[in-house]
């Protein structure tokens, strides 16, 4: 058995994705283990766009198997509409490709009302969310009384969990929000149905995934990116869901190795989207520019991406907890026409340089970042296919990223297509 191991090392939108569609050629499992529709992954192959949300990105390959784990929360609504999306375009789904795991859980329309009033009430301090309902769907699982996929396939059981969880929910409803009621009948028939439709696809109670997984080479495809993570994470502008890689085997219920391959997707620059931190965001016409070149704006509620340069100062403080062993460089086409290039290597704030990234919200307030300006390249590089053919100047920005996060590049994406892509075989394949 090989896992490798690839998640976002920056807000999320890294490219996760397009890299993990790349390396599914080579792969027999893909397995998401967190996070839930709040993603948005977009796989470009030979010219037709696939926006994937809950479905790992591995369905475009015939002979790859994708599992949905038990970190993930999965609202079934969407799943049947993403799987009818897919299947108008060609994609086959069948069970013997898409596994569910009987002990992810459920997002329920409770979680989606709650999550847009949540966020309505509180004004100035909005986390923007994707309204998808993934906060209150995780908090139902910790709180412990979650409805997991394995529920949804029996009637009775289904039908006491929705009426214990809608005491509580439906209270909140009528006298916290004013909005209306939810009725246990109605409800319990609608997840019902739901289930019966994805029934195929749902793992019974004895499966266990590392059993499944013996003999295989298998993916773990993280969601969202590390500084959105509910612990490390610019709290409480995160998303709540664990994002760091080291939460791949709790995720997917399968034991720790240190012989696992794990890559951390960098994007050349850097996105956000939704309120929080964002110390190099740009706001000038450079901020607009890269936005533009980039095509940044989110796959899942297309809101315009927020953008600024490379941050060596978040980024450093991310790969300190990852143990990464390779970097994907994703995106490094959009600076093809930039004249120089900065790159964030310290904050100052009233006074005090900071080289360490200072996770509290209050800290990181008027914090100013201080950069280093390398030259650009000024040419196109997405047709380049060889790390040797690039200009100078792109190996230059290469090589200070690798020296910076001790890290090695193993992969380099110029463009948003499978082939658009320099491989550094013998980087990456050190670990596999
Ligand atoms: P994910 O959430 O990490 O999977 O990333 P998204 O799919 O949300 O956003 C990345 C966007 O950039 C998508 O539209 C991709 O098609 C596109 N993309 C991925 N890699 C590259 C690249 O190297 N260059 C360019 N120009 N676009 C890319
Ligand atoms: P992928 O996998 C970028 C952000 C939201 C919001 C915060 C909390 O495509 O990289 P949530 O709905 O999760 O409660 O929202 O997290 N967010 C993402 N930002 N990419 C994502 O996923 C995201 N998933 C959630 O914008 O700021
Ligand atoms: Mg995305």
């Amino acid at each position: 058995m090989t896992v490798t191991v690839v998640t976002g090392t920056q807000w999320g939108d890294e490219g996760k994705g397009k890299i993990v569609d790349l390396l599914t050629e080579k792969t027999d499992v893909v397995c998401r283990y967190q996070g839930g529709n709040n993603a948005g992954h977009t796989i470009i192959v030979n010219g037709v766009k696939y926006d994937l949300h809950s479905i790992p990105s591995g369905i475009l390959r015939e002979n790859v198997i994708s599992y949905i784990g038990n970190g993930v929360v999965l609202d079934p609504e969407q799943l049947i509409d993403e799987i009818r999306i897919l299947k108008e375009k060609g994609v086959s789904i069948t069970p013997e490709k898409l596994m569910i795991s009987p002990k992810a859980s459920i997002i329920l329309e409770y979680h989606k009302v709650l999550d847009k009033c949540r966020e309505q009430a509180k004004k100035d301090t909005k986390i923007g969310t994707t309204g998808r309902g993934i906060g209150p769907a995780y908090e139902d699982k910790v709180s412990r009384i979650g409805i997991r996929a394995g529920d949804l396939l029996n009637k009775e059981l289904l039908q006491r969990k929705i009426k214990a969880a809608l005491k509580e929910k439906n209270a909140l409803m009528i006298h916290l929000y004013g909005a209306e009621p939810f009725d246990v009948d109605t409800l319990a028939e609608k997840y019902r149905s739901l289930g019966e439709e994805l029934k195929t696809y749902i793992l019974d109670s004895t499966f266990n995934f590392s059993d499944f997984i013996v003999g295989k080479r298998v993916l773990m495809e993280g969601a969202q990116g590390a500084l959105l993570d509910i612990d490390h994470g610019t709290f409480p502008f995160v998303t709540s869901s664990n994002t760091v890689a080291s939460y791949f085997p709790v995720g997917s219920g399968i034991p720790y190795n240190e012989g696992y391959s794990n890559i951390g997707l960098v994007k050349a620059y850097t996105t956000r989207v939704g309120e929080g931190p964002f110390p190099t965001e740009d706001f000038t016409s450079l901020g607009d520019s890269l936005r533009k070149e980039g095509g940044e704006f989110g796959t899942t509620t297309g809101r315009p991406r927020r953008c600024g340069w490379l941050d060596l100062v978040a980024l450093k403080y991310v790969f300190k907890m990852s143990g990464f062993t390779s970097i994907a460089l994703t995106k490094l086409d959009v600076l093809n026409s930039f004249e120089e290039i900065k790159v964030c290597t310290s904050y100052g704030k009233e006074g005090r340089v900071f080289r360490d990234f200072p996770c509290s919200i209050d800290d990181l307030k008027n914090i100013e970042p201080e950069y280093v300006t390398l030259p650009g390249w000024r040419s196109d590089v997405s047709k380049v296919r060889s790390y040797d053919e690039l200009p100078d100047e792109a190996k230059d920005y290469i090589k200070f990223i690798e020296k910076e996060l001790k890290t090695p590049v193993s992969i380099i994406s110029v463009g948003p297509a499978r082939d658009e892509t320099i491989i550094r075989s013998e980087i990456l394949l050190n670990k596999r």
